[in-house]
This record gives C-alpha cells, structure tokens and sequence, in this order.
C-alpha cells in the first residue's frame, strides 16, 4: 500500500474488523471482494451446470489444492513452541555471544521438537531419535541449535547420510517400513552401534518432548573477546526428568493417540505448565584435541564427563503454543550454519556439511525467499544486503537502491573491516583426498557402546535386548546374524540376551514391532 502512497493496511494494524452491511465481519475472496453466498456455488438455472464466472468457488478449491509445501524429508513429523532463553551464569570467559553477555539477559526462543523418520501425521511414540532445535533471536541475527535428544549420532561422515535414512524410511517397492534394510545398513556400519543401543534402550521412547534432554551433538567451538577459543559441547537437561514409555504403553497409544507428545507439549504449555531446560557445556581447550584418547570430533562419541565437567550456562523456558501452527512451526527454518558471532563450527565431518545442507532443503520445501517468513526473520537484526527478487518476495526488496556490491553510494551496506572474522584455526594442512582421520582406525570404537551396555541396570539390559530383538525379528537370518557379530564384539552378553529374547519372540510368533 506504500506504492500506492495509502498508509500501510491501517484495518489490519489497528486491530478492527472489516464489517458488512449487516455491521458482522465480513467474508471476502482473497483479494478482498465482498462474499455474499458461500454455500451454493453460481449456476445457470436451478439443475444447470456451474460456470466460470464462479471465480470465488475456484479460488476457494484452487487454494485448498496448494496448502501443502513438501513436507522436511527428516523429522516432519514434530511440533513447536515460543519461549525465552535467560543467562544464568557468567560465560563472557568462553563466549562472546551477545546473548550471553551478561547474567539475566533474556532472548526469545523457538523450539521445534520432532521425531526422525516418520512423516507427518507418523504414532510420536514410536522408536526413534527426537530432534531438539532451537532458534535463538538474537541483536546479532539467529542462532540455530539444531540437535537431537541423544549426544551422539548414527554415522560420522555425512557422506553416509542418505543411505542410513533411506535404510529406515520406506522400502521403494513395498511402500512399508523395512527391517531388512534398517539392520542391514547397521550391520555394515558398526559406527552405528552407539546410537542403535541408545535408541532401543528404554531413552528411545521418550514419554513426549517434555522428558528427554537436548544435545548439540556436535564438537563446537566458542570464542571470547579477546579472540580465545574452546571446544564446547551443547547438553540441555530436562527440569521435568527423564521419563521414558514402556514398550507396551507406547504401542497401545501409537493407536489411541498418535499426536500424544503434541497433544502432552501443548496442553501443558495451555496450563502454565510449559517444560524448561538447563542450559550446560562441556567446555575443552584447543591444545587438548590433538591428544584425546578419541577424535573429539567424531559424532559416534561423548566426551567424558570426568575429563571435560559440565558448567552451567542458563535456562530455557517455554511458555507459548503457536498461534498457527503451519506459519510459526511448519514454516520455521532451522540451519547448523545460522551462528553468531563467537560461535562456530568444528572440523567434524558431519557438522560440516549439516552447516550448508539445511538451507538447501529449506529452499526447497519453502522457496528462495524463507528467510522472509516472520517466524525466520530475526526482528532484532535487520538484513541489510544486496539479494533481491525471488518468488514470493514480501520485503521492500530494497525498494529504489542498488542491487550491486561494490558501490559508490556511503550510505549503502558495506562490510566491516572491524567485525571480527573467524577464528583462524589451523588445520593440519594435509593433501587433498578422501581419506577418513587416522585416529579412527587407532580408536576403539565399541568403547563407549560397551560402557553404555555395562553401566546398564539389569532391567534396562533387558528391555534394551527385547527391543532390540522386536525389531530385528522381522530381518532376514544373515543380517541378524551380522548384527549379532557387532553386538558380540561390543559384549558377549548383550548379543546373548539379545540372542535369547529372539527365541523368546520367535516362539511366541510376535509380529515384528516396527513401531516400539
Ligand atoms: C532436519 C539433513 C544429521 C538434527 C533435517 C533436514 C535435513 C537434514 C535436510 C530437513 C530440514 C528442513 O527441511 O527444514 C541432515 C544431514 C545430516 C543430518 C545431511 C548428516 C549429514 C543430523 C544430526 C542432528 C540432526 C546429527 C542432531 C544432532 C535435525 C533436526 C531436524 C533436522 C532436529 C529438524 C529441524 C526442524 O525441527 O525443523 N536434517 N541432518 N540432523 N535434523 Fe538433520
């Protein structure tokens, strides 16, 4: 309306309603022409035919038949809500971070919470990870922290990304969830080991998205002021606990209640009730990574918390459902790559790629210009640069100034020669090849798996090996076979329960359980 010298949609920003004769709100098509009948569509006769001139009926159905933008490829199936981030405690030492910058600041928050390999509309409690993504509006522009409620992952390479998630989505010929390729993907991959026994331990049905704490999964690195660095690793604990659904409970209600972590999220943010997490790092220094015991960067690993203690950092609070849920979560836009000043990334192969790969999809599923929708848009940091144009552009688009860089005109965006760059890290600078890091040939990868097995209780052991043995029960004998192998090498006497539970199943002629 500015173009066209009105000021900008004063019934909008005031609040008031457009009202008809009648003085009720008044319907109108798209394009704000007045409704008079929406019941019966234009014929011609009380039998005819409908006609063209009807152009309110095919607005209306033309609109209905685009509702849908792609769905994420991973985690759709999910739900979201606003809150606030607040410092608890000093970490000027570690971060430069605006938002970190002092003890009681606050900064809004949107949390996405998600399962993986479901689409949209997928039982919440079936086994899988849970995504856990925060974006932080910050003065310095958005930080995305996009993690999943387990501190490690399945793979450490991205390059193996979409064979693992294919592995576990839908079989191409039988349209169905498939054991075969699940366990067999796995089997050959024992890097996977780690995930896989947390994800069929008692954690890989968490009871909604209230009870499972958050993980940045990845090696980061946090810069000061004064230009030092450290390794960081990002964990939110739940205040509400862990609490996890028995194998039988989430089965019963992936039937009586597909939606059950949406509806538990929601429902407690209406009552007041809204989840909070505590903010904590694991903070290294740079000197110690070339001498840890393990790559420190390798996904597949947590750090030892005896090595490397948590230090507490602040809380995060959530306290307010979406208004619309299609504009404030299925539009939202998480990306790795979204980082503010003092915060960056570490050499781990996965992270690396996760850092461009995000807002790839994201232009995908929601066009060039996402960065535009409001619930993406940093209303603290505005964007000033020379991008223009693109589908659906709903900014100023620069209005009249010039679209190049560089220009002749002072009052034009320019760089900053001040802005501190990146911290320069220094690589080891070797030859270019595809050759993985020596340290993962020289590291013992079912360490941590058998610690994990070890530190078990007796009840955990046994539900983690009946779960695992519901689900492989559906895979043919020389994959479970395989996998078996991986499971003796991490401990005989988990492959042994698992082996023992399989009988059990076996002979009690179970279905396979794809879901918990
Ligand atoms: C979603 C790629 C690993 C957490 C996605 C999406 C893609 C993707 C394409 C959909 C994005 C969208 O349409 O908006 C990858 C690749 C990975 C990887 C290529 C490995 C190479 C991981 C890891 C984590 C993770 C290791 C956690 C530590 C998430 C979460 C979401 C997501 C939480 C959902 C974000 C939301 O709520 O919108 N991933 N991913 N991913 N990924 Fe990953």
């Amino acid at each position: 309306l500015e173009y066209l010298g009105v000021s900008p949609r004063k019934h909008e920003e005031n609040g008031s309603v457009r009202k008809g004769l009648n003085q009720k709100p008044l319907y109108t098509s798209d394009a704000g022409h007045p409704i008079s009948d929406d019941d019966n569509s234009l014929t011609i006769g009380e039998s005819g035919t409908g006609i063209f001139e009807d152009v309110h009926l095919f607005e209306k159905n033309a609109h209905f038949n685009r509702e849908r933008v792609p769905e994420r490829v991973v985690h759709a199936n999910g739900t979201g809500a606003h809150g606030y981030f607040e410092v608890t405690h000093d970490v000027t030492d570690l971060c430069k971070a605006s938002f970190l910058s002092e003890v009681g600041k606050r900064t809004p928050v949107l949390g996405r919470w998600s399962s993986v390999t479901g689409e949209t509309g997928f039982p919440d409690t079936n086994r899988d990870p849970r995504g856990f993504a925060l974006k932080f509006y910050t003065d310095e522009g958005n930080w995305d922290m996009v993690g999943n409620n387990t501190p490690v992952f399945f793979v450490r390479d991205a390059l193996k990304f979409p064979d693992l998630i294919h592995s576990q989505k839908r079989n191409p010929q039988t349209h169905m969830k498939d054991p075969n390729a699940f366990w067999d993907f796995l089997s050959l991959v024992p890097e996977t080991l780690h995930q896989v026994l947390i994800t069929f331990s008692p954690r890989g049905v968490p009871d909604g998205y209230r009870h499972m704490h958050g993980y940045g999964s990845h090696t980061f690195k946090w810069v000061n002021k004064e230009g030092k660095a450290h390794w960081v690793k990002f964990h939110f604990l739940s205040d509400q606990g862990i609490k996890n659904l028995p194998h039988e409970r989430a089965v019963e209600l992936a039937g009586i209640n597909p939606d059950y972590a949406i509806e538990d999220l929601f429902q407690n943010i209406e009552k007041g009730n809204g989840p909070s997490w505590t903010f904590k790092v694991q903070v290294m220094p740079l000197e110690d990574a070339p001498f840890y015991r393990f790559d420190p960067f390798d996904l597949t690993k947590v750090w030892s918390h005896k090595d490397y203690p948590l230090r507490e950092v602040g809380k995060l609070k959530f306290d307010r459902n979406p208004t619309n849920y299609f504009a404030e979560i299925e539009q939202a836009s998480f990306s790795p790559g979204h980082m503010v000043p003092g915060i960056e990334a570490s050499p781990d192969r996965v992270l690396q790629f996760r850092l461009i790969a995000y807002d790839d999809a994201s232009r995908y599923r929601l066009g060039a210009n996402y960065l535009q929708i409001p619930v993406n848009r940093c209303p603290f940091a505005k964007v000033q640069n020379y991008a223009r144009d693109g589908p659906m552009t709903i900014s100023d688009n620069g209005g009249n100034k010039p679209n190049y860089y560089p220009n002749s005109f002072e009052d034009l965006p320019r760089p900053d020669p001040a802005q501190p760059g990146v911290h320069p890290y220094k690589h080891d600078g070797g030859i270019m090849s595809r050759t993985p890091p020596k340290k993962w040939s020289e590291q013992d990868d079912y360490e941590q798996p058998r610690t994990l097995w070890q530190q078990m209780s007796a009840e955990d052991k046994e539900m983690t090996a009946k779960n695992i043995a519901g689900h492989i029960q559906g895979a043919k004998e020389t994959i479970i076979q395989r996998q078996l192998g991986v499971f003796r090498r991490c401990d005989e006497s988990l492959a042994k329960q698992v082996e023992e539970m399989l009988a059990v199943k076996r002979k009690s002629q179970d279905p396979y359980t794809m879901v918990a």
